[in-house]
């Protein structure tokens, strides 16, 4: 049973594949209005998402398909003290396909081993956001033209941002990427990304605490919000959250053909401003999400029937 619980689950040529086959449905949405007829996603979501869990349902029902599931985790069995275990192997039975987000790193590979359906991780606390990075990267292609030969600034909570991981993870897979990474100390990368990603594959990177210094550099910014659901301590975010804050004043140093990605929600990190400058893509960004979501769901149940 094929899953997708780390982008590293795809290389490149499937990647690119599922990039090609969302274009193909943005351009002809029509066609694959029929294509998930009788099928069933369940979405099992034990933390809070706007954008994720309702694009993976409308992309579901835009295929013509069924959709059920939980939205948090107080309203499940799971606080009955039911095991991941128990729950997936029941879903199991109610549906197709299954996306799942946790709080806990590693709860949608647990998740994998039980189901007899494919599992989707929609995000597992501060570790890893694979369908996050499929929009991101459709998004990329769509505002730049090519995934490769890019200055890609990453900016804000690189150590608790999961869509930062999963995303570094896919880009060491494209040529001639560069990365800047802009965070305070205390928010670098983990060294799962860092080391075993950056370093093992020889990317050229670079790090710093100033935006304004690099801003000029870049051809993608991708700005985060501080996780503040992954902080030990309230003086701590309070402290952190609005290290950086992107306004017009600071655009006004970057490239003309800038591309601004946010996975959002935003909180304080990009002033409303900076909406209307036709350089923010993020809301074009959670757009692209759905019809990615859609490529992804066709080619899990396409495996799964084989
Ligand atoms: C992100 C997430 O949940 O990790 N949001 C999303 O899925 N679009 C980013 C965030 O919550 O800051």
């Amino acid at each position: 049973m094929r899953h997708l619980i780390d982008i590293r689950d795809l290389g490149r040529a499937e990647l690119d594949a599922l990039l090609e086959r969302a274009e193909d449905i943005i351009s002809a949405p029509k066609e694959y209005s029929d294509s998930c007829r009788g099928k069933t996603l369940a979405t099992l979501f034990y933390e809070p998402s706007t954008r994720t869990r309702l694009s993976f349902e409308a992309a579901m029902y835009e295929l013509g398909g069924n959709v059920l599931g939980f939205a948090s985790a107080d309203s499940s069995s799971v606080s009955k003290g039911e095991t991941i275990a128990d729950t997936v192997r029941v879903v199991s039975e109610y549906c197709d396909v299954i996306a799942m987000r946790h709080p806990k790193e590693g709860a949608p590979l647990v998740a994998s081993r039980h189901a007899t359906v494919p599992v989707i991780n929609a995000g597992d606390g501060g570790h890893n956001h694979p369908t996050q990075t499929l929009t991101d990267l459709l998004t990329v292609k769509r505002e730049k033209g090519k995934v490769g030969s890019l200055t890609v600034g990453f900016c804000g909570d690189l150590k608790f941002g999961r869509t930062v991981h999963s995303l570094i993870n896919a880009l060491s897979l494209y040529e001639d990427i560069k990365l800047v990474l802009v965070s305070p100390e205390e928010l670098r990368l983990p060294g799962y990304t860092y080391k075993d990603v950056i370093l093992k594959n020889g990317m050229e990177s670079e790090m710093t605490t100033s935006l304004q210094e690099v801003i000029g550099e870049l051809d993608v910014l991708y700005m985060t919000r501080v996780q503040k659901e992954r902080f030990f301590n309230e003086e701590d975010y309070m402290r952190l959250r609005d290290s950086y804050i992107l306004t017009p004043q600071l655009l006004a140093r970057a490239k003309p053909d800038l591309c601004v990605m946010h996975p959002l929600p935003r909180v304080n990190e990009i002033s409303q401003e900076v909406d209307s400058d036709p350089r923010a893509a993020y809301f074009r960004q959670a757009a692209n999400g759905k019809h990615v979501r859609k490529a992804l769901i066709l080619k899990l149940l396409e495996e799964a029937a084989r």
